[in-house]
C-alpha cells in the first residue's frame, strides 16, 4: 500500500462496552483511501460491533474514531452519506423486486429521483440484469442477492464501503466474481473494510487484521504474516493467531481439514 494515499478510516484506542463485557479491547490503526481492509477474526471475535460503530451505527465507549474525516461521535449523518454498509444478516427485501430495492436504498441514501433513475440503469446494465429487474429479490440465487446487494451499497458512489461477511454461504465460483466486483471498486479508488471467515479471500485483500476476544493480535499484508508466521497460507496465518497453542497439540492434522474449526 503507497503510504502517501490519505487515511480514510482513523481508529485509536476504540472499546467498546456491553455492561461489563468488552467487546472491542483498545482497537488501533488506519485504513487507507482506495485499500482493501480485511477484517478477520473467528465468530464473537468482535468485527460486527467495531463495523456497526465505523458506520455510525453504534456509539463507542471511547476511543479516537474518524471515518471519511469525520467524528463518530459528532458527525454520524455525514458518515452515513459518504459510506456504503452491507450488513451480516440483513441486506435486501425479499418481497421487493430487483429495481424495487435499488429505489428504495437510492432514496435512504439521499439520492434525487433523477439520480436513481440514472444509477438503477447503471447498475442493472453491469449486473447484466436489466430484463430481470422485475424479479423478486427471493427467487434469486443467493449469490445473485449478495451481488446486488453490494451493488445498492453503492449506489450513492460511497467513498468507503464496509461489507460485513458478504460472501457468506455463497459457492466458490460466485464468490470469485464477488471479489472481482471489490477489485472493481477498490481500483475507482473506494476504499473497502471487508469481513470474512475464508481464508481464500484474506489473501485477496491489501491488508488484514485478525480479531481475537475484541483485541487486534495481527495486522498486516498477508505476505507479511505469512512470513512472520513461517507459514504457506493465510489459514495457518489464522489458526497461528487465533488459536496459538493449536500447532502444538499432540494430534497434528493438516489446516485444510480444519476449516469448520476456525469458523
Ligand atoms: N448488543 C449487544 N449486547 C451484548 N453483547 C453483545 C451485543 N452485540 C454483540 N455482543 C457480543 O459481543 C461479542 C462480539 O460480537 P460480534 O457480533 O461483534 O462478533 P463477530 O466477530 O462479528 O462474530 P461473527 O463472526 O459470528 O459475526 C459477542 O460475544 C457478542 O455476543
Ligand atoms: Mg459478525
Amino acid at each position: 500500500m503507497d503510504n502517501d494515499k490519505s487515511i480514510e478510516i482513523h481508529v485509536r484506542n476504540l472499546v467498546k462496552k456491553f455492561g461489563s463485557f468488552v467487546a472491542n479491547n483498545n482497537l488501533s490503526f488506519d485504513v487507507y483511501q482506495g485499500e482493501i481492509f480485511g477484517f478477520l477474526g473467528a465468530n464473537g471475535a468482535g468485527k460486527t460491533t467495531a463495523m456497526r460503530i465505523l458506520c455510525g451505527l453504534s456509539h463507542p465507549t471511547s476511543g479516537e474514531i474518524t471515518v471519511a474525516g469525520f467524528d463518530v461521535y459528532k458527525q454520524k449523518e455525514l458518515i452515513k452519506k459518504n459510506i456504503g454498509y452491507m450488513s451480516q444478516k440483513f441486506s435486501l427485501y425479499d418481497d421487493l423486486t430487483i429495481a424495487e430495492n435499488m429505489e428504495l436504498y437510492g432514496g435512504i441514501y439521499g439520492l434525487s429521483r433523477k439520480q436513481i433513475k440514472v444509477r438503477i440503469g447503471e447498475l442493472l446494465e453491469k449486473l447484466q440484469l436489466t430484463d430481470r429487474q422485475s424479479t423478486l429479490i427471493a427467487d434469486l440465487p443467493l449469490g445473485w442477492k449478495q451481488k446486488l446487494a453490494f451493488s445498492v451499497a453503492m449506489i450513492h458512489k460511497p467513498r468507503i464501503v464496509f461489507l460485513d461477511e458478504p460472501t457468506g454461504g455463497v459457492d466458490p465460483i460466485t464468490r470469485r466474481q464477488f471479489w472481482d466486483l471489490i477489485y472493481e471498486a477498490a481500483n475507482q479508488g473506494i476504499t473497502l473494510f471487508v469481513t470474512t471467515h475464508y481464508m481464500d479471500e484474506a489473501e485477496y485483500c491489501d491488508r488484514v487484521s485478525i480479531m481475537v476476544d475484541g483485541r487486534i493480535d495481527a495486522l498486516d499484508t498477508p505476505g507479511n504474516l505469512k512470513n512472520k508466521y513461517q507459514v504457506q497460507n493465510m489459514n495457518d496465518v489464522f489458526i497461528k493467531v487465533a488459536r496459538p497453542d493449536f500447532f502444538s497439540q499432540q494430534y497434528t492434522v493438516s489446516s485444510s481439514h480444519l476449516n469448520n474449526q476456525i469458523n
